[in-house]
C-alpha cells in the first residue's frame, strides 16, 4: 500500500529507463521533493548523475527489474521496452506498479494493441495480423508493416507500395499490417488517469515529420484544427484510457485523414516527446502530471499560458560522431521565446536525440519563424566525424 501522499526520502519512487524523459521527470520531482531513483543499462544514461540511486541494469531481464525495485513503494516507467514478467513479480510482493504490468505488455505489442482499438471501437486504421511474409497483400497497396515488437522511433516500421517492395523489403517476421491512411495532419494528446479514475487531458498538439529520419522533427500547440476536431481527439484519448482502465500518463498518437476522420495511430504509456513543450508552454507539464498520476496526488491545470508554442528536437547530425558540440546555441539562447532543452549525452551520433527546443509566442507565425531560423542555425555535431 502507498504511504499517504508523503514526499521526501521516505517515499521512494523507481523508474525503469535513465534517458531523457526520466532526467525530465527528476526535474519535475525536485519540485515537490519527489525522489527518484533510476535503473538503465547504460551508466552513461542522462539520468545516471542525477538521481538519488543510480543501478545499471538490464530493463528487460525480470531478476534485475525485480532486485531494482523490491524496497520501493513505487516503481514506473519512461521507456516500455521492460520486462512485464519483473514488474509483475513487483506488484506481487507489494509494490505499487504504475501502468498496470497488463498495460504495458499490450503495448508493447503494436498487433495487441491494434487488436485492444479494434475489440473497444476505438478507430483506427484497417489491419491484419501476419506470423511472417506470405501474401501481404489483401488489404490492397499502398499499406504500412510494423514489425509488432523491437522498432522504436520510426524503426521497424515501413511503407510498401509496389508488389516488388513487398517481396523486395516486406519483413519476413511477425507484423501489423495496416492500410495506408491519407494523412492530413498527424496529431497528439497527452491524457493522465490516476487510480481513483480523476483524469487530465493536454490541449492537442500537431506534428510535423521529416521523412528523412523518420523522427517527429518539429511540432506545434495549439493544433491548427477547428474546435469541435480537437474535442473529438481528446475525448478519443480519453476513450482509450478508459477502456483500457488505464492508470499512469499516456501519450496518443492521431491520425487527421483526408475525409475529416480520427483514427488513433498508436499509444505509449509513458511521456512522450509530443509532450516536451508542456514544461514552459503549459500550467503544468507531462512530467509533472505523470508524477502525480504515479504518486497519486491532485493533477494540475494543463492549460496554455501562451497563444503558441512549437518544439524540435535536436538531433545529431548526419556525420556527428563523439562529444557532442552545439553549434549555433549561443545564438538561440539570445532569442526571446526560445527555450533550449540538452539532455547531457556524452556522445553524439547521426541522428540521435541530444535535446530540444521549445518556443513559446503570441503567435504561431513567431513561433515557426522561430523554429525555421533555427532549423537553419543550429545543429549538432561532433568532435570526430566518421
Ligand atoms: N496506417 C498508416 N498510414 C499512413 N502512415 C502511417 C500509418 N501508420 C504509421 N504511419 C506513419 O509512420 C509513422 C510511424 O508509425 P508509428 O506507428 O507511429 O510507429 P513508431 O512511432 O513506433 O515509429 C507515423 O507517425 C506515420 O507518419
Ligand atoms: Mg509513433
Amino acid at each position: 500500500m502507498l504511504k499517504n501522499l508523503q514526499t521526501g526520502p521516505s517515499l521512494r519512487i523507481g523508474v525503469l529507463g535513465g534517458g531523457q524523459l526520466g532526467l525530465m521527470m527528476i526535474q519535475s520531482a525536485i519540485n515537490l521533493d519527489l525522489r527518484v531513483e533510476v535503473m538503465d543499462p547504460s551508466n552513461q544514461a542522462p539520468c545516471a548523475r542525477l538521481t538519488h540511486r543510480f543501478v545499471q541494469g538490464d530493463l528487460n531481464n525480470v531478476e534485475s527489474v525485480y532486485q531494482f525495485g523490491k524496497d520501493l513503494d513505487v516503481v514506473t516507467i519512461e521507456i516500455e521496452h521492460v520486462s512485464v514478467e519483473g514488474l509483475r513479480k513487483l506488484e506481487q510482493s507489494g509494490v505499487k506498479v504504475v501502468p498496470k504490468p497488463d498495460h504495458i505488455a499490450i503495448i508493447q505489442d503494436k498487433g495487441l494493441q491494434k487488436q485492444f482499438f479494434k475489440d473497444n471501437q476505438i478507430p483506427t486504421s484497417d489491419f491484419i495480423l501476419i506470423e511472417s511474409g506470405g501474401d501481404i497483400s489483401s488489404l490492397g497497396l499502398p499499406i504500412v508493416q510494423k514489425l509488432r515488437t523491437g522498432g522504436y522511433d520510426g524503426r521497424g516500421v515501413q511503407i510498401l507500395k509496389t508488389t516488388n517492395d513487398i517481396l523486395e523489403r516486406g519483413f519476413v517476421e511477425a507484423s501489423v499490417l495496416e492500410k495506408a491512411v491519407d494523412i492530413d495532419k498527424e496529431l497528439g494528446v497527452i491524457v493522465a488517469r490516476n487510480a481513483s479514475g480523476k483524469t487530465s487531458i493536454f490541449p492537442v498538439v500537431e506534428s510535423v515529420f521529416d521523412p528523412k529520419v523518420n523522427l517527429v522533427s518539429s511540432l506545434i500547440s495549439p493544433a491548427n484544427i477547428d474546435v469541435d476536431t480537437a474535442a473529438k481527439a481528446q475525448k478519443l484519448a480519453l476513450s482509450v484510457v478508459e477502456a483500457m482502465d488505464f492508470e499512469g500518463l499516456m501519450a496518443v498518437e492521431l491520425f487527421l485523414d483526408a475525409d475529416g476522420n480520427l483514427l488513433v495511430n498508436e499509444v505509449a504509456p509513458r511521456t512522450h516527446n509530443s509532450g516536451h513543450h508542456t514544461i514552459e508552454a503549459n500550467r503544468t507539464s507531462q512530467f509533472d502530471q505523470h508524477l502525480r498520476a504515479v504518486v497519486g496526488i491532485p493533477f494540475g491545470d494543463v492549460s496554455l499560458l501562451h497563444n503558441a508554442a512549437g518544439m524540435m528536437n535536436l538531433l545529431g547530425s548526419a556525420d556527428a560522431f563523439g562529444a557532442p558540440v552545439y553549434d549555433g546555441l549561443s545564438e538561440a539562447l539570445s532569442m526571446p521565446g526560445v527555450h533550449p532543452h540538452l539532455y547531457g549525452k556524452s556522445e553524439v551520433k547521426p541522428y540521435r536525440k541530444m535535446g530540444h527546443i521549445t518556443v513559446t509566442g503570441s503567435d504561431m507565425n513567431f513561433v515557426q519563424e522561430k523554429l525555421l531560423k533555427l532549423r537553419d542555425s543550429l545543429c549538432v555535431n561532433g568532435s570526430k566525424k566518421k
